[in-house]
């Protein structure tokens, strides 16, 4: 049998892909087309430097002493806006290094596994079980709640408050709506993001808005961070001598960062999977070539999607790039989801990229800390839907207005 990616296939796959990256934010699609054709960096009125080639994006993410995620332009400066001037340590400062590398062996690949599992539940077997029944599954739907679920165990979140929210706002018709309500409030959150790329400065009604949610979601934190045993990731802060401080600062950084970009590489690799036809290839093949096969697609799926599509850094002191000047007090927006997804579409046939390695998590010394968890959401999800063989899209609708481009509703059917 021939698995050969189709030309059309591969076209319907980048077309779907692009349509997402519009409907989330179109100054997001523009700048990603435009991207296309753009020299590798160029310095743009409003915006400043905006990178596109993967070994330019390293070098200047890899250049610490001259570009930082605390000033204007980087994702530290809305932060501190947040969260206080702590962040100045903990985020980029000495603190920083301090905490990464107490906070290591919490997000090592072993751990992640586990932790992920024991999220799940009894999730992923009744999603099996559906689509064996031949019933439609909204994967994006699933992909969230596994988020919703994972971070609520991670923080020790009050479930049961989220539960009343959930029912009264009709999410709650299979026992997930408190997850779906946690994952709708943390995706709330990272909207105070959206449209940053040329200002990361806040007004101060979204800064209040902001700090509500963010009470909510970490209002349990400090008791975790006191009472819970050291097989939680809040009691092991503790137990590592992280402050309370720094332990609910992780915990806030965790539900920005960890949560909106894992589902929405869930839900595309989902399609991606389906659209490119090469889902059918995943699901013939058993055992060890099974999973290695759907480490290959979690790759591609990263690659291809680039959940966090860009990066930014404020420039700190002047340095040389690809030959041009770049300034203090210049921002730079490096364009991940471009620089990835240039090496074509995603193919279970590409082997390992050195150029992009895992720009897809970052680089240097803020790489994703989140990463193994991530990989892990992917690796039982994705899983639980090949239990039941391949699958086809039959119904999807792109989120409007988010920062992380995402599937709102992506209903699947085994074939
Ligand atoms: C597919 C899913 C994910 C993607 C694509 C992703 C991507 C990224 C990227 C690009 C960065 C670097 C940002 C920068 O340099 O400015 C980052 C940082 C981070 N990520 Fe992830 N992430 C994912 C999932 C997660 C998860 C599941 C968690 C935890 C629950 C997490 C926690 C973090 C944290 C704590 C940081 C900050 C690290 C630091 O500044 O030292 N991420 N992520």
């Amino acid at each position: 049998m021939s698995f050969a990616v189709p030309g059309r296939a591969g076209l319907t796959a980048a077309w779907n892909e692009r349509r997402l990256l519009w409907a989330a934010h179109p100054g997001l699609g523009a700048l990603m087309t435009a991207a296309q054709v753009a020299p590798a960096m160029a310095k743009l009125p409003r915006i400043g430097w905006v990178v596109r080639d993967p070994r330019l994006i390293r070098k200047i993410l890899l250049d610490h002493s001259s570009t930082t995620l605390l000033g204007e332009g980087g994702v530290g400066h809305l932060w501190a806006q947040l969260l206080g001037e702590w962040v100045h340590d903990s985020f980029d400062g000495p603190g920083h290094l301090r905490l990464r590398t107490r906070a290591k062996d919490l997000f090592s690949q072993a751990r992640a596994e586990a932790t992920v599992a024991a999220a799940a539940g009894d999730l992923l077997a009744g999603v099996t079980e559906r689509l064996r029944a031949g019933e439609a599954v909204d994967a994006a739907d699933v992909g969230r709640i596994m988020v919703g679920r994972l971070i609520s165990q991670l923080l020790g979140v009050d479930v049961a408050h989220f539960r009343g929210r959930a029912a009264a706002s009709g999410l709650d018709f299979d026992g997930n709506g408190a997850y779906r309500a946690i994952f709708a409030q943390a995706e709330e959150l990272t909207k105070v993001a959206v449209g940053t790329t040329g200002d990361t400065r806040l007004s101060p009604a979204a800064i209040a808005h902001a700090r509500r949610i963010i009470a909510e979601l970490t209002a349990d934190v400090p008791e975790n961070y006191r009472n819970a045993g050291p097989a939680t990731l809040l009691g092991r802060c503790r137990e590592l001598g992280l402050s309370e401080t720094e332990a609910t600062g992780l915990a806030t950084l965790m539900l920005v960062a960890g949560t909106g970009t894992a589902s929405s590489a869930i839900g595309r690799t989902t399609a991606l999977l389906a659209d490119s036809g090469q889902v059918r290839r995943l699901a013939a093949a058993t055992g060890a070539d099974r999973a290695e096969l759907l480490e290959i697609a979690i790759r591609e799926g990263l690659r291809v999607t680039s959940p966090a599509p860009m990066i930014g850094r404020h420039v700190r002191a002047d340095f040389d790039v690809d030959g041009r000047r770049l300034r203090a007090g210049d921002r730079v927006v490096a364009l991940v989801y471009a620089a990835n997804s240039g090496a074509g579409g995603f193919s279970l046939d590409r082997g390992y990229l050195p150029e992009t390695r895992q720009l897809w998590f970052g680089a240097g010394r803020h790489l994703c800390l989140g990463s193994s968890l991530a990989k892990a959401e992917l690796r039982l999800v994705l899983g639980s839907f090949l239990d039941a063989g391949p699958w086809r899209v039959v119904e999807r609708t792109p989120a409007r207005g988010v920062l992380i481009p995402a599937y709102r509703r992506l209903l699947i059917k085994s074939v």
